[in-house]
C-alpha cells in the first residue's frame, strides 16, 4: 500500500566508504533505510580496502535496494526522484551507486540528483529534527573528514571554515584503537572502554586549540602519537596500561577540541545552530560536551541519532528531498563520481 501524501518520493543511494545505505524519504518523513555494512571484511586489516568495498556494494546492491523498497510499502513506479552520493569518497565504491542510480534514473524516467556526502551528513537531521534553522554551524566528524562549516543553505550554499590537517576525528579513533589492540572501527570500541577509565589519568595533548592561524582546523595526528609515545614508555619501564584510561584520555582529548572549537566558530559567525553530523558524532563523551559547552553559551545543538550519523541512505535521501522542494534543476544523467568533490558544490550539474 502507498501512503498517502503530497510531497515527492525520494530515493537516496549512499556508497561513498564501506557502507551500502539505501532509504526512501517523502519530505521530511523517513520512510525505510537499509544499510549493507562491509566493515567485517575490513576488520582484519584495520581500515577499509577500497576494492573489496566497490566489490561488497555491487554484491548487496539489488537485495539492499529491493528491502529498502519493501520496508518503504511503495512501488518502483512510486519513485519521484532519484538521489546518490557522487562524491567525496572512494572513486570504485562510489561509482557502484552512481551507476545504479543512473540505471534508475534512466528506467523510472526520473530525475537524478548527484549530491555531496558532507552536505548529506548535515541535512539527514531535518529527518529528526525538522527543517534547519539558516545559518547553521555544521561540525562534521568522519572517518575521513573533520570540518567546521557555515551553512546559510544546505541545498545550495555552504562555506568551509576549517578543515584537518592531516587525521581525520575517526581516522584517530580507528588508528589509537589499533595502538591498544580494540578492534575496527575504533570509535565505537574507544567509546565503550572509555566508559571504565578516568579521563583525567593521562594529559593527552589538545592539537591546534590554541593556534590562531589554524583557529577552525583540526589536527589529530599529533595526539595520535603522544599516545603511541606514551604507551611505549609505559612498555619500557614494565608498568601496567589500563587500556580504559588511556581510551578515555584520548577521547577527552578529542571531544574537548572538537567541542571548544566548534563553539568558538558558532561566535566568530554570529551563529545560533549548532548541528553536528558524520560517525564520531556517535561518540558518548562528545554529544555531552558539545550540548554543555554550547548551553553555556545560548546555543542550540542539534545531533541525529547516532544510526543517523554513520552512512547511511537516508541522508542522501534527505538533502535530495530538500533539492527538490527547493525546485533546483536535476543532475546530468550522465554525472560522473568524483572522489574529491568540494563542499562547496552540493549538488552536481
Ligand atoms: O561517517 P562515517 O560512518 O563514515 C565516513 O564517512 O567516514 O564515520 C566512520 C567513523 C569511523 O572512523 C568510526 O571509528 C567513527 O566514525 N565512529 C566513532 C563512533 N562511532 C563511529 N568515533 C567515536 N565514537 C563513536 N561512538
Ligand atoms: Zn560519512
Amino acid at each position: 500500500m502507498t501512503r498517502s501524501s503530497n510531497q515527492p518520493l525520494v530515493i537516496g543511494i549512499e556508497t561513498s566508504c564501506d557502507e551500502l545505505g539505501v532509504a526512501f524519504v517523502r519530505g521530511h518523513e523517513l520512510l525505510s533505510d537499509v544499510v549493507a555494512s562491509s566493515v567485517a571484511e575490513h576488520a582484519r586489516f584495520g581500515g577499509v580496502v577500497p576494492e573489496v568495498a566497490s566489490r561488497a556494494h555491487v554484491e548487496s546492491l539489488q537485495a539492499t535496494l529491493e528491502a529498502a523498497r519493501a520496508e518503504a510499502e511503495v512501488t518502483w513506479s512510486d519513485v519521484d526522484a532519484v538521489a546518490v552520493t557522487a562524491g567525496p569518497g572512494l572513486v570504485g565504491a562510489l561509482v557502484v551507486g552512481v551507476a545504479a542510480a543512473q540505471g534508475l534514473s534512466l528506467a523510472l524516467q526520473r530525475p537524478l540528483y548527484g549530491v555531496n556526502h558532507l552536505a548529506a551528513h548535515v541535512a539527514v537531521d531535518r529527518l529528526v529534527h525538522g527543517d534547519l534553522p539558516q545559518p547553521a554551524l555544521a561540525l562534521l566528524v568522519s572517518g575521513g573528514h573533520s570540518s567546521l562549516l557555515r551553512v546559510d543553505d544546505v541545498t545550495a550554499d555552504v562555506t568551509p571554515l576549517g578543515k584537518t590537517l592531516d587525521d581525520a576525528a575517526g581516522e584517530a579513533f580507528d588508528k589509537v584503537a589499533r595502538l591498544l589492540g580494540l578492534p575496527f572501527p575504533g570509535g565505537p570500541a574507544i567509546d565503550a572502554m572509555a566508559r571504565e577509565g578516568d579521563p583525567a589519568s593521562i594529559d593527552f595533548p589538545r592539537g591546534l586549540l590554541h593556534d590562531e592561524k589554524h583557529r577552525h582546523d583540526f589536527s589529530f595526528s599529533g595526539v595520535k602519537t603522544a599516545v603511541s609515545r606514551w604507551l611505549r614508555a609505559q612498555e619500557q619501564s614494565g608498568h601496567a596500561v589500563s587500556v580504559a584510561d588511556v581510551a578515555a584520555a584520548f577521547q577527552e582529548s578529542v571531544a574537548d577540541v572538537l567541542s571548544v572549537k566548534a563553539i568558538r566558530a558558532c561566535r566568530d559567525e554570529g551563529i545560533e545552530h549548532l548541528i553536528v553530523g558524520g560517525g564520531v558524532a556517535a561518540n558518548s563523551r562528545l554529544r555531552v560536551m558539545v550540548e554543555e559547552r554550547a548551553a553555556e553559551h545560548g546555543i542550540e545543538v542539534r545531533i541525529p541519532p547516532p544510526r543517523l550519523c554513520t552512512d547511511n541512505g537516508a541522508m542522501v535521501a534527505s538533502l535530495g528531498a530538500a533539492i527538490v522542494e527547493r525546485g533546483l534543476p536535476p543532475s546530468s544523467r550522465v554525472l560522473a563520481a568524483d572522489s574529491s568533490l568540494p563542499v562547496t558544490e552540493v549538488l552536481l550539474v
